[in-house]
C-alpha cells in the first residue's frame, strides 16, 4: 500500500520484538491474528510470562511477615519492583509509589481518602469531556456524598481539550483537576504540563490518568508537576490486577488511609490502630505479589526496548494508519488531534461498529467496538459506538493494511 509516511530513522526491529510475544504466532479462524486491541490490554512478552512462573515455581511467600529465606526472597523482588516503577515514572522517591489493582482502583483510593478529607458541599471537581468512566464515576459518587459537582471541560471537533474553557472552570471552589494524559476513545495526548501549571497557579491538585500513556511515550511525573498519576500494569505489556497509584509524598502523607487490614499497621488495639509510614499504610492486606514482579518485568522489557524509541515508532505507525484509512469509502476518523498516540477510533458509514468488529474477527483482526466506558464522549462525538484499533510496540505496517483491506469489504458487504 503506497503511503506518504516515510520510515523511521530509528526503527525497532518489530521482527524480533514479535518473537517475544508467543500469542502473536496464533491464527485466529484460519488467518493470522492481527491484534489492535491494545488500548483495552496489551500481549504480554516471553519475560513476563516467565517472571510470573519463575515467581510461583521458585519464590512464592508473603512478604513483609516472614523470617525465613523464601519470604525474604519474595519481600526483595517486590521492594525491588518499587523502585524499578519509581524509576520508569521519575517519582523522586519510592514511597510515592503505592501498589493497587489497576487505574480504576488508584482513582478510587484518591477519591475515598483525600477527596472525603478535602471536599466538601459546594465544591467543585474539574474533568473534561473525553474522560473514561474510571475518571468520571468515582468523582460523582464523592459529589454525591459531599454535595459537590462535576465541571466538565469541553473537547473540539477534532478532539482536543479546550484548554482555554478549562481554564475558565479553575475557580476558588475547585478542589482537584482530573484528566487523562491520553484518551482511550480519541488518542489526544492532553497538554498534561500545561493543565498542571494553570491548576497549580490557583494551588489546585491535579490528578491524571495515565492507562493510556505509559505504553506509548516516557512519563515523568516530576517533569509534569502532576500530584497524583494512576496506570494499570495490563496496558504495559503486564499481568492483570496490578497497577499503580504515584502521589506527592506531601499529599500521601496527610491522605487518610483507603482499606484497613494487616500490613498496614503501626500497631493496633481495640482502642486504637496507628499506620505504617508510606506507602504500606495504603496496601492493607497480602499484595497482588506476583502482578508486582510481573509488572516490573513489563518495565524491564519496554524501557530495554526504549520509549522514546516506541514512541517514534508508534507515532509513524499511527501516522502510516490514519492516512491508509483515509483510502476506505466511508470511513470516518473520529479524533484528529494534532497530538495523537496510538489510538484510531472510526466509524464506517451506516455500520454498526458490532458489525465491523464481528466481520473484522472473521479476518483474525481484533479491534474493540463500543462506547469504551466513555459514554459521556460518545454523546460528544454524535455516535452511540465507534470502532477502535489501537497500536503496540509489535504492530506492522502490514497489519495496518490486513485491517484497511478488511474494512474495505466490510464496506462492499454493507454498500
Ligand atoms: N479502558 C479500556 C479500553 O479503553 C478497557 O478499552
Amino acid at each position: 500500500m503506497a503511503s506518504v509516511v516515510s520510515a523511521p530513522r530509528d526503527a525497532l526491529n518489530v521482527a524480533a520484538i514479535r518473537q517475544d510475544f508467543p500469542i502473536l504466532r496464533q491464527r485466529v479462524h484460519g488467518k493470522p491474528l492481527v491484534y489492535l486491541d491494545n488500548a483495552a490490554t496489551t500481549q504480554k512478552p516471553q519475560a513476563v510470562i516467565d517472571a510470573l512462573q519463575r515467581y510461583y515455581s521458585e519464590e512464592n511467600a508473603n512478604v513483609h511477615r516472614g523470617v525465613h529465606s523464601l519470604s525474604g526472597r519474595a519481600t526483595d523482588a517486590y521492594d525491588a519492583a518499587r523502585e524499578d516503577v519509581r524509576r520508569f515514572i521519575n517519582a523522586a522517591d519510592a514511597r510515592e509509589i503505592v501498589f493497587v489493582r489497576g487505574t480504576t482502583e488508584g482513582i478510587n483510593l484518591v477519591a475515598q481518602t483525600w477527596g472525603r478529607a478535602r471536599v466538601g458541599a459546594g465544591d467543585e471537581i474539574v474533568l473534561t469531556e473525553m474522560e473514561h468512566h474510571s475518571n468520571i464515576v468515582p468523582w460523582q459518587i464523592l459529589c454525591e456524598e459531599k454535595g459537590a459537582r462535576l465541571r466538565v471541560a469541553p473537547i473540539t471537533d477534532a478532539g482536543e481539550l479546550r484548554l482555554d474553557e478549562l481554564e475558565r472552570l479553575l475557580n476558588a471552589r475547585t478542589r482537584l483537576v482530573a484528566v487523562a494524559h491520553v484518551s482511550n476513545v480519541l488518542g489526544t495526548v492532553n497538554p498534561v504540563a500545561e493543565i498542571v501549571r494553570l491548576a497549580r497557579a490557583r494551588g489546585i491538585p491535579v490528578l491524571v490518568d495515565g492507562a493510556q500513556a505509559v505504553a506509548h511515550m516516557p512519563v515523568d511525573v516530576q517533569a509534569l508537576g502532576c500530584d497524583f498519576y494512576a496506570f494499570s500494569g495490563h496496558k504495559v505489556l503486564g499481568p492483570t490486577g496490578i497497577g499503580v497509584l504515584y502521589g506527592r509524598r506531601e499529599l500521601l502523607e496527610a491522605m487518610p488511609v483507603y482499606q484497613g487490614g494487616g500490613g498496614q499497621i503501626g500497631s493496633v488495639t481495640f482502642d486504637r490502630t496507628t499506620y505504617a509510614p508510606l506507602p504500606y499504610k495504603y496496601e492493607a492486606g497480602t499484595p497482588n505479589i506476583a502482578g508486582v514482579i510481573g509488572l516490573a518485568a513489563a518495565i524491564d522489557y519496554v524501557t530495554g526496548v526504549g520509549l522514546d524509541r516506541i514512541a517514534a515508532y508508534e507515532r509513524d505507525l499511527c501516522a502510516y494508519a490514519t492516512s491508509a484509512l483515509a483510502d476506505v469509502p466511508g470511513l470516518r476518523l473520529t479524533g484528529t488531534a494534532r497530538d495523537r498516540a496510538s489510538v484510531l477510533s472510526f466509524v464506517l458509514g451506516d455500520v454498526h461498529p458490532h458489525d465491523i468488529g464481528t466481520i473484522l474477527d472473521r479476518e483474525g483482526v481484533a479491534i474493540r467496538a463500543g462506547h469504551h466506558c466513555c459514554q459521556p464522549l460518545m454523546r460528544r462525538l454524535g455516535v452511540p459506538a465507534t470502532a477502535r484499533a489501537s497500536l503496540a510496540l509489535y504492530n506492522t505496517r502490514q497489519e495496518i493494511d490486513t485491517l484497511v483491506a478488511a474494512l474495505q469489504r466490510v464496506g462492499e458487504v454493507f454498500e
